[in-house]
């Protein structure tokens, strides 16, 4: 008999970080994700959900543990671990003043990405729900919504293993919030490892494989789909979150 096991795409391991000015934002975290696997952070504001993200992405050093990209820690060797993985932020920083295919077309080079064609650019743009009426517009006159979905389009094209996503559902719509779950299913069908951040229970129970609650940089909860099946996630947040204040 042989067993695979699927070795974890992202690992964070004893994870802490302490801001310069004393505050500890992440007390020795622990999880993984591994391909096929969408992991869903949850926790209120300053829980610690962005610094987590941005110790992969080496956009700050840990304090102690580590973040690991397919088994690269992100301090250690930053381009190699950032080459595998596509990242969409809260706040999407793209160019207004370029069109939205403009946008995909430069930062799938910034990614090393030179052989597509602005029909795989349009493809990406469409796979996303952004109507083809707004692929040669300037982003400047388009909604939160729709520039979310051009930085979304864009982490697609990166096509790296792993993709991390901070608070991505908090601009749209119910309507978009649905297309996007339903695109990060088929990311996850596709064997990506996905890690997001988000406020949204419903969401973040409807898509993920695994449900993790932050509470001032600790992991104070951490199911999966089957252990978390007929319960009711909003009722065992509120118990972690006043678990943890009276403890
Ligand atoms: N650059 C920084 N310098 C100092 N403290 C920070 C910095 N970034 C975040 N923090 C603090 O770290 C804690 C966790 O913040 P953050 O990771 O942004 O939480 P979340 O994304 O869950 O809202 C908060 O107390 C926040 O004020
Ligand atoms: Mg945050």
């Amino acid at each position: 008999m042989t067993t695979t096991t699927t070795q974890p795409l992202l690992e964070a391991e004893h994870l802490t970080k302490r801001y310069e000015d004393g505050v500890l934002a992440l007390d020795n975290v622990s999880f993984t994700v591994s391909p096929g696997q969408i992991y869903a952070m949850l926790g209120g504001n300053g829980a610690g959900k962005s610094t987590a993200i941005n110790l992969f992405l080496n956009f700050i050093e840990p304090t102690d543990g580590e973040a690991r990209i397919d088994g690269i820690a992100s301090h250690r060797d930053p381009l190699a671990a950032k080459a595998r993985v596509a990242y969409v932020s809260e706040q999407v920083r793209l160019y207004p003043s370029f069109t939205a295919i403009q946008n995909v077309d430069f930062f799938a080079r910034l990614a090393g990405k030179t052989s597509y064609t602005r029909e795989d650019y349009r493809q990406a743009l469409l796979r996303v729900g952004l109507q083809p009426e707004a692929h040669d517009k300037r982003l400047k006159g388009f909604s939160k919504g729709m520039q979310q979905k051009t930085g979304i389009a864009i982490a697609i094209l990166k096509d790296a293993p792993a993709i991390l996503l901070d608070e991505p559902t908090s601009g749209l719509d119910p309507k978009a919030g649905r297309e996007f779950v339903r695109l990060l299913q088929d990311l996850r069908d596709e064997g990506k490892a996905i890690l997001m951040s988000t406020h949204d229970l419903f969401r973040a129970k409807e898509v993920a494989d695994m449900v993790g609650i932050m509470n001032q940089g600790r992991l104070v909860m951490q199911r999966t789909r089957d252990e978390l099946h007929g319960e009711d996630l909003e009722a065992l947040y509120v118990r972690y979150m006043a678990g943890y204040m009276e403890g």
